[in-house]
């Protein structure tokens, strides 16, 4: 595991600025349903553009509905 920060931009959905920071996370749907771009946020906070459908745990997010509502988010990738 490795630690690394991004500079957010706010009202950028999450895996977007995660595709441009040069990670790779799994995706599908694009929509909140799939589940698949699932992380855990350990730090900070995020709205979601569409409520997912994605069964969630209390601390997960799915990156590609996500957009930061705090200037630092901490995820596991
Ligand atoms: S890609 Fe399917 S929930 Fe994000």
């Amino acid at each position: 595991m490795r630690n690394q920060q991004l500079k957010l931009k706010s009202g950028l959905p999450l895996i977007q600025q995660v595709f441009d920071a040069g990670f790779e996370v799994d995706s599908c749907c694009g929509n909140g349903f799939c589940g698949m771009c699932r992380v855990t946020l350990t730090g900070g906070a995020v709205k979601y553009k569409e409520e997912p459908l994605a069964a969630l745990l209390p601390n997960e997010i799915v990156l590609c509905q996500a957009i930061p509502t705090t200037e630092d988010i901490v995820i596991n990738i």
